[in-house]
């Protein structure tokens, strides 16, 4: 019988194609997640890991520290693609276990048997020797031409929403909060990096410990030939070397950013706050993997205009690291709040309070028009378009938008200005960080909290709560955000309804960068303009050769809008050398919407997929309609 097991374990390799939204959850408290923290839990993982280039995998052992909660026989966990060698518990026998089919994008469940029914108060250490699969969703393994340098590879993890499962077994929720230790061999002279304190360093092993408990999504690797430079007391940048000196000016401000986020929020408890600027093909702008900031590198605008994304991954180390949503359906508590206090700290670095107030209304106005942009490709009857989400049988990565950030932050930008303003709502921030720190929450939980906080504040019972968190579209009620750093904006844009338009440069000569980008997303959002007056505005606006790359992609999308086949390889060059979602699926939906060039688009994005990460391709061909 229990050589059956193990030969079934062996054999489940069949994979059901997607899942159904009638499959409904994985398990009872989080859809996302086949483990069943409420029975057992991850309290500490100890890692043992080689990284093969060759083989495009990692291979070693994870330790798992289980509290049992209930009265158990088994143990369940996350995982996908994982080779399972054996499994024993340490200073134990071997155990017994079964891997569930493999359901795509969600992975397979893990259960391992326990030799005698656990217990309520028990504590249980399990090894577990494994392989990660070649094409790990978490890891990009880049060959050495992809690089900067040319000359060797490298590789990095994205484990931000449910892609940990893909590198460790483990209760693949962020409901479970673990610290964990790692020891990494890597060939010599690589760099191994991790979302840890960086311990003892030898030519081929790098230790790891981070003693702050933190969810699976927030596990973090990177290895490759890099350089770092010192930033401040408590923070370096990594790059490869041909990007180090940009970085370095880029972000050499990031200590000042960690001092106006400690006067909101208190210290600052990860100890070390690093920067990896990453390949192109990283997809996002910014990941808050602790100690040690994922970041893309067209963040190197060389204007330090993009440092908004730092102080964003800045704020999750409160929102998101140190209290952090429960599963991914209120992933607005991570999003939203983080927002919403890059706003405020953002607004806190310039000095004339004034200017500081308007600066935070501009940035919020300019995530108004992303959050309606983002309305609008869901519809507004899409429930992914509510607060709070229902995840069940949906993939986090599919209901991934603006939605959470910006309609989150401005659901607590309401719930401030209800309350009193920033004097009142500063100090419920805190004293919501305090109570939950370390832990994870939902919702439901917030609601109770604040409405405990705010109990003799008679405004806050006006609060329409099913509007803002279950209904779909823009929220119920919009701020009355300042307006003078977007009246020259709106006033250049009313000017193309004229019947002569003429641009000058002297139009957008006091513009800072964020006025240009809201004016090129302004024109984003209109009627494609004719050919001619695109042209004469990109030269006349010193618009084209800009490489600022939030000006630059918007500068394609309008190319593209307005059928400028000109602009085609432009667009290709640019989408074959740049992994950030935020660029490319919008021009990818662009590219597909202009029917003369859709055919294109398909057969750069085929010959391109293998160039990209797992999350980039896999959205991408939704874009495009090539899997449903
Ligand atoms: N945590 C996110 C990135 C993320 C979200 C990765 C969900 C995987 C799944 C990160 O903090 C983020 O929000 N990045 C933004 C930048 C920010 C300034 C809004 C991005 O990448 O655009
Ligand atoms: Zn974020």
């Amino acid at each position: 019988m229990l050589n059956n097991m193990r030969l079934l374990s062996d054999l489940s390799t069949k994979t059901v194609r997607s899942p159904s939204r009638a499959m409904g959850a994985l398990s009872p408290l989080d859809p996302s997640s086949y483990s069943r923290p409420e029975l057992a839990i991850i309290k500490h993982i100890s890692l043992s890991l080689n990284v093969d280039f060759d083989k495009h995998v990692l291979s070693g052992e994870a330790t798992l520290n289980f509290d049992i909660l209930a009265d158990i026989n088994e143990l369940i966990l996350d995982t996908s693609n994982l080779q399972i060698e054996s499994i024993e518990e340490v200073g134990g026998s071997k155990l017994q276990y079964k891997l569930g089919d493999n359901l795509a994008n969600f992975g397979s469940k893990l259960t391992i048997l326990l030799p005698k029914q656990a217990s309520s108060g028990e504590k249980i250490k399990i090894k577990i020797k494994y392989t990660t699969g070649p094409t790990a969703s978490a890891l990009q393994w880049l060959d050495a031409e992809q690089t900067s340098g040319k000359q060797h590879p490298y590789m990095f993890s994205q484990c931000q929403p449910i892609h940990a499962r893909s590198i460790l077994p483990c209760q693949d929720t962020p409901a479970v909060k673990f610290t964990y230790d790692a020891e990494v061999t890597a060939p010599e002279h690589f760099t191994v990096l991790m979302s840890a304190l960086r311990g003892q360093v030898t030519a081929n092993k790098t230790s790891f410990n981070q003693p702050m408990p933190l969810p699976s999504y927030l596990v973090a690797i990177a290895v490759g030939v890099l350089e770092s430079r010192t930033l401040g007391p408590r923070s370096k940048v990594w790059s490869e070397k041909e990007e180090i000196e940009r970085s370095a000016w880029e972000f050499a401000e990031t200590e000042r950013y960690l001092q106006a986020a400690e006067k909101l929020c208190g210290p600052y408890e990860w100890t070390q706050y690093d920067l990896l600027v990453l390949p192109p093909s990283f997809p996002y702008g910014g990941m808050e993997n602790p100690c040690l900031t994922f970041v893309t590198p067209t963040l190197l605008a060389g204007d330090r205009s993009q440092a908004d994304v730092i102080v964003h991954e800045i704020m999750h180390s409160w929102t998101g690291n140190l209290v952090t949503n429960r599963n991914f359906e209120h992933f607005w508590l991570n999003e939203g709040f983080t927002v919403f206090l890059e706003r405020k700290v953002g607004a806190s670095l310039i000095n004339d309070s004034a200017e500081a107030k308007r600066s935070r209304d501009f940035h919020s106005l300019l995530g108004l028009q992303e959050l309606s942009e983002a309305v609008e490709t869901f519809g507004a009857s899409s429930p992914l378009t509510n607060l709070v989400v229902d995840l069940n049988g949906i993939h986090p990565d599919d209901a991934f938008s603006r939605v959470p950030y910006e309609k989150g932050s401005l659901f607590l930008r309401y719930i401030e200005d209800l309350t009193g303003g920033p004097e009142v709502f500063d100090d419920f921030l805190r004293s919501y960080l305090t109570k939950y720190r370390k832990k994870s929450l939902d919702t439901d939980q917030f609601k109770a909290f604040l409405l405990d906080y705010f109990k003799d504040n008679d405004k806050l019972k006006k609060l329409d709560w099913d509007a803002w968190l279950y209904t779909s579209g823009m929220p119920p009620a919009i701020p009355d955000y300042d307006t003078t750093m977007t009246k020259a904006i709106t006033a250049l844009v009313a000017k193309l309804n004229g019947s002569v338009v003429t641009f000058s440069y002297k139009d957008v000569s006091s513009f800072t960068p964020h006025q240009l980008i809201h004016y090129l997303q302004q024109l984003i959002e209109r009627p494609a303009l004719p050919l001619e007056q695109l042209r004469a505005m990109g030269e006349e606006y010193k618009i084209i050769g800009n490489k600022n790359t939030e000006i630059w992609y918007r500068w394609l999308r309008l190319c593209a809008r307005s059928k400028d086949e000109s602009k085609l390889s432009e667009i290709f060059g640019f989408l074959n050398t740049n992994g950030r979602m935020k660029y490319v699926r919008p021009l990818y939906r662009d590219l597909y919407a202009w029917e003369e060039v859709r055919s294109q688009a398909i057969d750069n994005f085929l010959k391109n997929e293998k160039n990209m990460m797992h999350v980039t391709a896999y959205t991408l061909k939704k874009d495009l309609h090539l899997i449903e």
